[in-house]
């Protein structure tokens, strides 16, 4: 029975939440994915090294989460870098939807992972995320439905 109740008192001292960028997953390499994008690639090393050091323990008890966010909306901002992804958006994909999500639903789910550590949704789990897929057609008629 003692060993009953010292597992049920047991919890993993914290959760640490890393919000990285969305690069996809295979079966062959699943969420550890290099990737030629400099930028993206140091998040890769850097998932990879909190993998590493959580499966290691280094005694003591901690998990992760790792996120994986897609185009961020923020992106969009009013300002010359906007305009030039906007231009981006619309001459690039040519009509293709773009998987996009607002810095609001990455937090949102960044603070349910730290709330709630112990759920199998959150503890040593890895999770892409993407709040809307739009083409630039539909994003630029909200904008204006919105805004003008
Ligand atoms: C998985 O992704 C990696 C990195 O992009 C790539 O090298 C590999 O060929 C992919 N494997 C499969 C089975 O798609
Ligand atoms: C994950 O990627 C890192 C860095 O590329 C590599 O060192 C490590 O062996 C990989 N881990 C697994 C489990 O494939
Ligand atoms: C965005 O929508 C507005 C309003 O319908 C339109 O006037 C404008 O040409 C559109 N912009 C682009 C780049 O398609």
């Amino acid at each position: 029975m003692r060993h009953v109740s010292l597992m049920l008192l047991w919890k993993p001292a914290f959760n640490i939440v890393l919000s990285s960028v969305d690069r996809g997953h295979n079966s062959t390499e699943g969420f550890n994915r290099s990737c030629r994008v400099p930028v993206w690639n140091t998040k890769h090393h850097i998932e990879a090294h909190l993998r590493q050091r959580i499966a290691a323990g280094d005694g003591k008890p901690c998990t992760y989460t790792i996120i994986g966010p897609v185009f961020s909306l923020d992106n969009l901002a009013p300002n010359f870098f906007g305009r030039l992804t906007a231009t981006w958006w619309d001459s690039f994909l040519q009509g293709k939807p773009l998987r996009v999500i607002d810095t609001m639903d990455v937090g949102n789910f960044a603070a349910q992972a730290l709330l709630d550590p112990t759920s199998p949704r959150f503890a040593n789990a890895e999770v892409n995320l993407a709040g809307d897929v739009l083409t630039f057609d539909q994003a630029n008629k909200t904008f204006y439905q919105r805004s003008c």
